[in-house]
Formats: structure tokens, sequence, C-alpha cells
């Protein structure tokens, strides 16, 4: 029975242990033979043998639950630890996540005014018609309101269809001199290949004392930014219509697609437009009460910046959040 103990206390897995236990405490097992001993035993020794024998049961049976419970936590623990994972080691699957094109080229073109000494402002996403239209000469019934196709939102307010109205909030928050850019979402309902109901524009705003802020500044600061943008480009501004600049020019660059050959993007003219700009309207500064001031001002659409810089053929698919283009962009 000594030895049985032993065998006990050093099986060390629980198969070793079950083995035991068939081999011990089964119906052929040691402990049953033991038993059928009994009906040899002389009567008067019978008790004794007995008592004896369920006493080592048992005790047996108690070493051995003992040691199954020491066995099984043992077990538990070497399964732990062999499952464990170590969150700190090194993986050379990764999945790294990347800026959205528009944001990326949103960044990029943040990063050169405020180089340039230009605050970043904002301004809300659901405007008035004073900020979007009114303040910005574009009184009511102006034919030049039907260039933004609006979504009106009811109770008088609207989403605005450009970032100029900052350019309102900003000059009526502050006094000049002003130097603001004003990133943001604007919304035209309009849906094609190059337009989408959401897009992002950049304001730029500059107001100085009656004389001090001039086009040819404006020209030299889109020069600069342009061709920081497009590399070695050429710039042309071209005479053109905005209520709020007086006078005002749509700006081209030379098409980095064809080297201004004529292609299919540039329509076979060799030019690319990409923003428009002017010298503030002085109904503009009327509106905000500003005097004896001058300013000019500039808005261009991020989408467009980012589809030249990364020959995106149709917006719409920047919007679709398709995993496959967003790869191509990490
Ligand atoms: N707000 C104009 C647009 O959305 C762009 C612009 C801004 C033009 C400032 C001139 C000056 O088309």
């Amino acid at each position: 029975m000594e030895n049985l103990k032993d065998n006990i206390l050093k099986a060390d897995t629980l198969e070793a242990l079950e083995g035991l236990r068939i081999e011990i405490f089964g119906k052929r097992g040691i402990l049953s033979k033991e038993f059928i001993k009994l009906k040899d035993i002389p009567p008067q020794e019978k008790k004794a043998f007995a008592q004896n024998l369920n006493e080592q049961k048992e005790k047996l049976q108690s070493v051995f639950d003992d040691r199954y419970k020491e066995v099984k936590k043992i077990e538990i623990e070497n399964i732990l630890k062999s499952e464990k994972i170590d969150v700190s080691l090194y993986s050379n699957i990764s999945n790294k996540a990347s800026l959205h094109p528009v944001m990326e080229t949103m960044d990029k073109i943040i990063d050169y005014f405020v180089s340039m000494n230009f605050a970043v402002e904002s301004g809300p996403v659901v405007e008035d018609d004073f900020h979007n239209f009114e303040a910005l000469n574009l009184p009511k019934y102006h034919p030049a309101r039907d260039m933004q196709d609006t979504f009106f939102c009811g109770d008088g307010k609207l989403l605005r269809t450009h970032t100029s109205p900052v350019q309102i909030r900003t000059m009526k928050n502050s006094t000049p001199p002003i130097r603001m850019i004003a990133p943001g979402s604007v919304f035209r309902r309009d849906y094609d290949v190059t337009h989408t109901p959401m897009f992002h524009q950049i304001e730029g705003l500059v107001v100085d004392k009656k004389g001090v802020v001039s086009f040819a500044n404006l020209k030299s600061i889109l020069i600069d930014f342009l061709q920081y943008m497009f590399g070695d480009v050429e710039v042309r501004f071209r005479p053109s219509f905005f209520p709020f600049t007086e006078p005002s020019a749509e700006v081209d660059i030379s098409c980095i697609f064809c080297e201004a050959k004529g292609c299919r993007i540039c329509s076979h003219t060799g030019w690319l437009e990409v923003l428009g700009c002017g010298v503030v309207d002085p109904n503009v500064f009327d509106a905000v009460g500003y005097k004896d001031v001058s300013g000019y001002a500039f808005g261009l659409g991020i989408e467009r910046f980012a589809m030249l810089l990364h020959r995106v053929p149709d917006l719409r698919t920047l919007f679709e959040g398709d995993i496959r283009l967003m790869e191509q962009f990490r």
C-alpha cells in the first residue's frame, strides 16, 4: 500500500493519474482484488481485515484526490503559460493607416500659408443668407447666386456653398490687419466626375490699411504657392467675375500632365484652372463696417488639387471609402 501512495505522489500528469485510478480503484483494480480475498479469510478475522482495508482505501482516495487537484492546477498553469500572447513582440504584419488624400492635400496647403504667417480660421457649416451671400455682395435675386447650387435647410439657413462666409465672420470678429485662411467643407447640388455634393475649400483673405495690399501682392503669393504645390509650372491670371472681388481673376497653371502640349485632362488647352481670386470689393468692406482698407482674397477647391496631384480620374471615388483606393495612398 505504501508504494501505491508513492506512485500517486510521483504521477505528474492527469493522464498518469487516470492510469493509476484504474489500476488502484477500478473494478478489476488492486483494491477490488483485496476485497475479493475477504471471502477466504476466517470469520473471526473478517471484520478487522475489512476495516483495515476500508481505512487504507479511504487514505489512498484522499491522497489521490489531493494529488489530482495539484496536477490539474499545474496543467492549467502550463496551458496558460504556453498560450500567453506577448503583445510587445515585433510583428512584420502591419496595417498602418494613412491620411485621406484630400486631408493630406489640405495639410500641405495649410502648411504653406501658415509658413507665410496666415492664421487659420473656421466658421459654421450651416450658414445664413447674410454671411453666405448678402455680405459678399450677392443681394437677393442677384443672378450670380445661381453659380452656386445651394442646399437650403428651411428656417432661413443653408449649407454654406463656399468658405467665403468665414471672411465675413473673421472681419466682424476682429480688426485689420487680417491675414487668414479658412479650410473646410462646403456643399453644392452637383454630382459628376469632377463634382460631389460635399467638397472642401480653402479661403484666403488679407486686409490692411488702404494702399498696403495690392493685386501685385496677390499675384506674387499665389505664383509662389502654386509652384510649391506643383513644381516648376507657369501661372496665368485670367480676368473673371466674382461678386465679392473686383477685379477678379481665375488662375491657371500650365498642364502638369502634358507639359502644356495639350491633352484630354487640360481639354487640349495646355492649362488647368486651379483657383479664383481678386481684390476685395468695397461693398464687402461696407457690409462689415470697415473703412479705409484694401485687401485681396482667394479660394480654391482642395479636391481639385488632390485629383491633379494624385491623378485621380473620378472625384467620386475619393468618397466611396473603398479600402483598395486608400491603400494606394499609404
Ligand atoms: N468663393 C469662390 C468660389 O467658391 C472662390 C473665391 C474666393 C473667389 C475668394 C475669389 C475670392 O467659387
